[in-house]
């Protein structure tokens, strides 16, 4: 089947509930962690998270080798933090193909006002810029372990904020390797 580019209407999608087999949602994302515990507090402090569910930290579930995952609620969404089963976590910063990442959705005002706070937090990003069309502004950041995060608005932006549209003739694209830096929680 031959695809062509195609948009449609801005935000039409949050008011859709006519998934024809009953898909309603994002319920959680699941990212892999070397250390969970710095990835939660990363989560408290950055995006506001709190622990939601939490399992394999007791010794019955370390002796069933149920490995150790922390779930943050974020907004209604669910990061769950995991540590590897297999040793090795792939995803990080010896990594920086944009995909994957994960998106947190926001108003205008709360973008300004998380970028104020990585500002405030010393934490690197690239934006906010335009996504081509217009509809859109985005922000790149990274966790301490090197997963690639977004804060996305749908609403207008003051122009004079936005570093130009992605793209090769615009603002770029997010060069990774300039992202990743080290964190230690506050406390
Ligand atoms: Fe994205």
């Amino acid at each position: 089947m031959a695809r062509s580019n195609s948009n449609t209407a801005r935000q039409d999608r949050f008011n859709r509930d006519d998934n024809e087999h009953g898909v309603i949602g994002i319920d959680h994302f699941a990212m892999p962690a070397d250390d969970i515990e710095l990835m939660a507090r990363f989560i408290e402090e950055v995006l506001g998270g709190e622990p939601y569910y939490v399992t394999g930290f007791d010794p019955e579930d370390e002796a069933k080798g149920k490995p150790r995952q922390v779930f943050m609620r974020v907004g209604n969404v669910l990061m769950q933090c995991a540590e590897p089963i297999t040793g090795g976590v792939t995803v990080g910063k010896g990594d920086t193909n944009p995909w994957p990442h994960w998106a947190f959705l926001m108003s205008a005002e709360g973008l300004q006002r998380n970028l104020a706070r990585l500002d405030e937090m010393g934490i690197p990003y690239f934006g906010p810029a335009e996504h081509v069309g217009g509809d859109s502004f985005s922000a790149y950041f990274a966790s301490p372990e090197g997963h690639k995060l977004e804060l996305v608005t749908y609403d207008d932006y003051p122009a004079e904020k936005v570093i130009g549209i992605f793209g090769p003739k615009g603002a770029g694209t997010p060069q990774w390797a300039d992202l990743f830096y080290e964190w230690t929680p506050s406390s």
